[in-house]
């Protein structure tokens, strides 16, 4: 068995902040050539120089909105095209909102919806090809604690990340036998901008001061005590990608800090 991803390659979605590029930075650790593909170009470029200089392997930034269905091939075309293969595809990119359901944004819940589940839906429709052909393949969707229990002021969230579960269920189902893999990993409350940025709308919603959100909010949740770190979800990716995970498929991997054992 091998943990070494010496000759893949991996596409991550979001991978210009926080967890994707955790996850980026983790996987060329192992030794895989990765595309990292984000909304905002600066960010990918960065996460891209960041991995130049801690790796020999190849890669490649790419920038673009993933609710584009020409953004999503391209950047699996791309990634085939630069890289020679794609056989990990992360998709990660995502954004929060929060707010009660009869005032929510109409366009915020579109948005939601778009990059976190159609976005998944697109990149895994354009990569599971490449993956087939070559008979090994490891797709990894982002899911959330939010895929498993609602939260209040959360529904396009907990709508599309509960989506993306079952997407990932019935991807599973449909390659189970191939050699390729499709499992969510699930975390609690992770220390990544996207948290950063709740804060002032949670503690308005909530009625509360700012200061007091981690702890009175986030935290009761969440027996563990403590925001994770995008560190330890990315070390979840690398082990789906791993031989040891070959017989692990349609799963939610949950990082919950005893959330859901309450
Ligand atoms: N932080 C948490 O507590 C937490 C917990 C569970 C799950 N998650 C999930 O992990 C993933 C990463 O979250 P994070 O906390 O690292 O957030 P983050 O805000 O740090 O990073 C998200 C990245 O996605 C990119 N993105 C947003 N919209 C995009 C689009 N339309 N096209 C392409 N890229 C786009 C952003 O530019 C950003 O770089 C998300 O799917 C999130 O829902 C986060």
């Amino acid at each position: 068995m091998s943990s070494s991803l010496q000759t893949r390659a991996a596409l991550v979605t979001g991978a210009g902040s926080g967890i994707g590029r955790a996850i980026a930075v983790a996987l060329a650790g192992a030794g895989a050539a990765v595309a990292v593909a984000d909304l905002i170009p600066e960010r990918a470029a960065e996460t891209a120089d960041l991995l130049r200089s801690q790796t020999t392997a190849p890669v490649l930034a790419l920038h673009g909105d993933v609710r584009e269905r020409a953004v999503a091939r391209q950047w699996v075309e791309a990634g085939h095209a630069a890289l020679g293969r794609l056989d990990i595809l992360v998709n990660n990119a995502g954004l929060q909102h929060v707010s009660p359901v009869q005032d929510f944004d109409e366009d915020r819940w579109d948005q939601l919806i778009g990059v976190m589940l159609t976005g998944s839906f697109l990149t895994i429709r354009y990569a599971l090809p490449g993956m087939l052909e070559h008979g090994w393949g490891r797709i990894i969707n982002l899911g959330s604690i939010h895929s498993l229990v609602a939260s209040r002021f959360k529904s396009a969230y907990c709508a599309a990340k509960f989506g993306v579960l079952g997407l990932t269920k019935t991807v599973a189902l449909e390659t189970a036998g191939t050699g390729v893999t499709v499992n969510a990993i699930c975390p609690a409350y992770v220390r990544t901008p996207l948290i950063e940025n709740q804060i002032p709308l949670l503690a308005a919603r909530h009625g509360i001061p700012e200061s007091e959100v981690i702890a009175r909010i986030v935290l009761p949740n969440c027996p563990l005590g403590r925001l994770l770190e995008p560190e330890e979800v990315a070390q979840s990716a690398l082990y789906l990608c791993s031989d040891a995970a070959a017989g692990m498929t349609g799963t939610a991997l949950t990082l919950d800090g005893g959330w859901t054992a309450q």
